[in-house]
């Protein structure tokens, strides 16, 4: 049963659907596409999914629509946190099997999400009028979201590399061990060789506090600007919290099952901090998902 609210919130959600489609006209007035942040880390396990997930819900509830994308090609890892089994994959959108809509499941708090599955490879298998097609498709996101989070894999191989490199935004997970350090320095290294302006915003997982988080954030932004030239954008840290544990046993995400936990409190936190101020992730003419994609296939052709 929906509630008042809920179904206030979903006639405001088809409204703004609609704008966006009436926007889409032919004398060029610019639309609004959504911003396309890739979540990634250097060392796998650090927390992106979780993070990834909890993040989603938390702008979805200050108002933002969101879509995940689970582009882990490996292990489909976004809907066994929700415990939620898609229908369709972004592989059925590829090959004309189910148009977009089919392919997004809905999470929630009205979030929504697409397994990648394995249509992240094939995707460079596409000729030029097939590639534009599933652009023209998948562009649908860009009036559906104002936000597209990208849960990826562990960063330091090339096609994380190239979602990296194509998107509007990086946010990076770090833990506080040092090998996670070190591998999310490599990343950034990797990323300042190829794009000294490209926005990272770092968050530390698994932080014993708030001291500890802001000591890594530190040191880590010194050295990037020091040795890199790179201009790192601390996020905040999600705290090390046995509802974390617990939630994804349960498979459900931490921030509905234990919402006054020290985790779901700092997710919140940051899901305001990223609504604020100018690096906010509204306000902005993006090129949306339909760039990320064009620029995504010529990364990894390259
Ligand atoms: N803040 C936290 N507090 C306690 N445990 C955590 C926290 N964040 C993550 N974990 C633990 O780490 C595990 C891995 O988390 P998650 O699956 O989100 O990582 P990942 O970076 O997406 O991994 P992969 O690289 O394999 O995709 C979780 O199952 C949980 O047990
Ligand atoms: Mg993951």
């Amino acid at each position: 049963m929906m509630d008042q609210a809920q179904k206030l919130r979903q006639i405001i959600d088809n409204l703004k659907v609609r704008d966006a489609v009436a926007l889409d006209n032919p004398v060029g007035v610019k639309e609004k596409n959504a911003k396309v942040i890739t979540v990634t880390s250097g060392k796998g396990g650090v927390g992106k999914t979780n993070f990834t997930i909890n993040l989603a819900i938390a702008l979805s509830e200050l108002g933002q629509r969101v879509t995940i994308l689970d582009a882990d090609f490996g292990l489909a890892n976004v809907d066994i946190l929700l415990g939620i089994v898609p229908k369709y994959t972004l592989v059925d959108v590829l090959y004309n099997r189910r148009n977009i809509l089919e392919a997004l499941t809905d999470g929630p708090k009205n979030i929504k999400f697409m397994s990648g599955g394995s249509g992240v490879e094939e995707l460079v298998k596409l000729d030029g009028t097939q590639l534009e097609k599933f652009v023209n498709n998948i562009s649908l996101l860009d009036k559906l979201s104002d936000v597209i989070l990208i849960d990826t894999g562990a960063g330091l191989s090339d096609s994380v590399m190239s979602f990296v490199m194509a998107a509007d935004e990086v946010f990076l997970v770090t833990t506080p061990e040092p090998t996670s350090i070190t591998d999310a320095y490599a990343l950034i290294k990797m990323v300042s060789n190829r794009d000294n302006n490209k926005i990272i915003k770092v968050v530390v997982n698994r932080a014993e506090n708030a001291n500890e988080a802001k000591d890594i954030l530190n040191r880590l932004s010194i050295v990037a600007e020091k040795f890199l030239a790179m201009k790192l954008y601390p996020l905040g840290f999600v705290p090390q919290d046995e509802s974390v544990i617990k939630a994804v046993k349960m498979q459900q995400p931490f921030s509905l099952s234990f919402p006054k936990s020290d985790a779901a409190k700092q997710i919140k936190e940051i899901s305001r901090r990223l609504m604020e101020g100018n690096a906010d992730i509204t306000n902005r003419q993006e090129s949306g998902i339909k760039g990320f994609v064009r620029r995504l296939v010529n990364l990894m052709n390259a």
